[in-house]
Formats: C-alpha cells, structure tokens, sequence
C-alpha cells in the first residue's frame, strides 16, 4: 500500500509545536523570536509568499519586521537596509524574498546578511557547514523540510541509493549534503543527464526538484521507491508537481503530494530556523 507523506498536517504540528516553545521562551527570557522579511517590489507571486510568511509569524506569536520596498530601490539602499536589520537586536532572521529585480545582484544581498540571522541558509557559510554536519548551521528551508517529513515516517536513508533531480542551491545541493549525512549513496542529475531513467529506474529514492510538469513517469521508477516531488507547476488544471502522481503512486512506497506535501514544510522550516537562530544567539540548547 502507498503511504501519502502528508506535509501539510505536519506543517500543522509543527507550527502549533513551535507556538507552545515561542510562549514557553518568552516567559523564560523575556524575549520574542523575530523575523524580518524584505520585498522588493510588487511581483504578485512573491507578494503571496511574503504575506503568508507574515501572517504565519503572528499566528505562532513571533514579531515580523516588514520591509517592503520599490522596485527601483537601489542596491545600495538595501545593503543599507540589511546592515541595519544585523544590528537590529529584535531580529534573530532576515529573509529576502528572491528573485530581486535585475539591477542588484543577489549574491552581494545574500553575502550581506549576517550568518546567524541566514534563516534561509543560503550563505556559502551556511552551505558549508550543512555539508560538515553541523549541528547549529541554519539550513535552506526546503531541504530541511524534506528531511523533517522523511523522520516523521521513520524513513531510514542509510545505504539507500538517492537520485536527486534538480541541482539548484537552495534545494538539491544542500538537500545532497543531507542525504550524506544519513550515509544515502547520492546521484545529482540535471537537464543535460543524458539519460534519466537510467538513473531514477534502480533508485530506493527519488527526489524531483526540477519545475518540469510530470516528468516522472511510472515506468522511471523502482516498485517500492521514495519519491519526493518539490516541483510547483502552475498549470490549467491547477498546481502539479514534476511526478505524475496519479501513475507513479501505486509503485511506490511512500509519494509526497503536490500540493500539500513538500511545500507547506518549506515554510514551516522558514519559522524552524527562527526559533533556532534565536537559541543560538541566546544560547539556549
Ligand atoms: N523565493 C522563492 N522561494 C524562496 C525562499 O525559500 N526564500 C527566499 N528568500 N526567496 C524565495
């Protein structure tokens, strides 16, 4: 029988679990974990993402620090802005919603905001200490979603052969230093792999994170295979992943849906690394 991985309940819990320990830390310290988020802007996808990551913040009692800017503002301006919210003793995360427009240059953003406040784990330093196991790095919110939902179903990476499609920086490279850790065997494929199949059809794992409508098709993969879909496919028929999920789930063992499987980790993991990087800053275990 397949087992649907159900991001969205658990997204649930852990945002109701993460509401009891923000109330429990406040009367402790004193203290309110915060969140600043940064729009440049007014790309309506992006307007979405921010405002749900805004209402999340109240609703789980953590303070959200709103910086919405134009869409000229100037790179100098937000470095400006950044530097301040480092110093902001308030502000345990900064995150900026990327894309940015093309007159400033994300990296030089990223590069800016201080490693401890990185609560989107994009920062080389970030990425790095992901790779050597570090147990206080801050990691990139969908990869550590990933991980989150696979521990709740108990599923045991050691010795598994991981193929990982997609190998962009805030998913399938960090997601390939988690999977690592756990001693899976793990193949990267991309858009020049000369052939997919070859690679997913012997997987025990795979993870799809490349924005290709229904790629994955039933006869690409092993009966009895993990298969992880991060892929959000705007389509006529609605949101659709990069499996196509209604052919491939009865094979497998365990399916993330789209919607409602990685995607509400995703954002679950922003208000996670929050609360960890306000514990690491005030040295709390
Ligand atoms: N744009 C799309 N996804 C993300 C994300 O996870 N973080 C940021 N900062 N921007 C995004």
């Amino acid at each position: 029988m397949t087992v649907i991985l159900d991001g969205k309940n658990l997204a649930k819990k852990i945002r109701k679990d993460i509401k009891e320990e923000v109330a429990l830390l406040k009367e402790k310290t004193g203290k309110n974990p915060g969140l600043a988020i940064v729009l440049v802007g007014e790309d309506p996808a992006s307007k979405i993402y921010v405002n749900s990551k805004i209402k999340g913040c109240k609703e789980i009692g953590m303070e959200s620090f709103e910086n919405f800017l134009p869409k000229d503002v100037t790179e100098e301006k937000l470095l400006e802005i950044i530097e301040k919210l480092n110093k902001d003793e308030r502000v345990n995360g900064i995150l900026v919603q990327l894309p940015l427009p093309s007159h400033i240059d994300e990296k030089k953003i990223i590069a800016a905001i201080a490693l401890e406040k990185d609560v989107d784990g994009f920062k080389p330093d970030n990425l790095g200490l992901l790779f050597l196991n570090d147990k206080k790095s801050l990691h990139s919110c969908t990869p550590a979603g990933i991980m989150r939902l696979l521990d709740e179903y108990n599923i045991d990476l050691k010795g598994l052969d991981a193929v990982i499609v997609g190998r962009s920086n805030i998913v399938g490279k960090p997601l390939a230093g988690l999977f690592i850790n756990r001693s899976a065997t793990v193949t990267i494929c991309n858009s020049h792999t000369k052939n997919l199949k070859e690679q997913t059809k012997n997987a025990d794992v795979v993870v799809m994170a490349v924005g290709k409508e229904k790629l994955l098709t039933e006869d690409m993969v092993k009966e009895g295979a993990v298969i992880v879909d991060v892929g959000i496919n705007r389509t006529n028929a609605g949101v659709v992943g990069d499996v196509d999920f209604e052919n491939v789930a009865p094979k497998a063992k365990y399916i993330t849906p789209v919607p409602g499987g990685v995607g509400p980790m995703t954002v679950a993991m922003l208000f996670h690394n929050t609360l960890k990087a306000f514990k690491n800053v005030n040295n709390i275990e």
